[in-house]
């Protein structure tokens, strides 16, 4: 199982310090919010830039924006390695899918709590990675939905049949209580943000979640 911590929840009075604390982690999430696709505004390029300076591990990039075309190459710039779209804000998929992977960076595609897998089902062969969303996105905190077990389910039923090999990642409440039923469905990717940083330990809710 790999854990991605979402950066999201860390204190950013002292982001070095909340990095190191998370280190041993393969993945750093990076959540984007525009106020515009989402009710929230997180942050931009310049501090993917800062980060990357202290962090060698993979930038596991979730834009939640209207126009990830317009806005992936700065973040690639910055040191994005993965970037995650969600389907709900673009018309051509595919054409967004290309000039990701023109980018060179690893492609995901992201749905929403009520958004379902047969929206990307044809997108599924061209992409590395699909972000199923475990609450609405826009706020770290929330409660999982367990709906998206379902989902996860339905993926790794398609990824057998087909012997495809895109990751599944989930987004948005999970905690250890969720991880193993998480894991039965066939996630790969854990993402976390309160569990891991709204604890005195980050690496033992890290390996509790392992
Ligand atoms: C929500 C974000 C998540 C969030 C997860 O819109 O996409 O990545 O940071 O935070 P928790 O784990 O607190 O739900
Ligand atoms: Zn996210």
């Amino acid at each position: 199982m790999i854990i991605a911590p979402s950066v999201l929840a860390a204190d950013f009075s002292q982001l070095k310090s909340e990095l190191e604390k998370v280190q041993e982690a393969k993945w750093l999430h990076i959540d984007v919010m525009d106020g515009h696709f989402v009710p929230n505004i997180s942050f931009g390029p310049v501090i993917v830039q800062s980060i990357k300076k202290v962090s060698t591990q993979i930038f596991d990039t979730h834009l939640m924006i209207t126009d990830p075309m317009k806005y992936a190459a700065p973040f690639v710039n910055a040191g994005s390695d993965r970037i995650t779209f969600h389907i709900e804000t673009v018309d051509d998929p595919i054409q967004v899918i290309n000039y990701l992977k023109g980018l060179g960076v690893k492609v995901g595609v992201s749905i929403k709590p009520k958004t379902e897998v047969k929206t990307i089902k044809k997108y599924l062969k061209y992409i590395d990675q699909v972000l199923v969303m475990s609450v609405e996105p826009g706020f770290g905190g929330q409660k999982f939905d367990p709906t998206s077990l379902i989902k996860i389910k339905e993926l790794d039923a398609i990824r057998k049949e087909t012997g495809l090999d895109f990751l599944i990642v989930v987004d948005g409440g999970v905690n250890d209580k969720n991880a193993p039923l998480l894991k039965e469905a066939g996630t790969d990717v854990l993402v976390a943000g309160s569990f891991i940083f709204n604890s005195e330990s980050p690496q033992e809710r890290m390996d509790s979640l392992k």
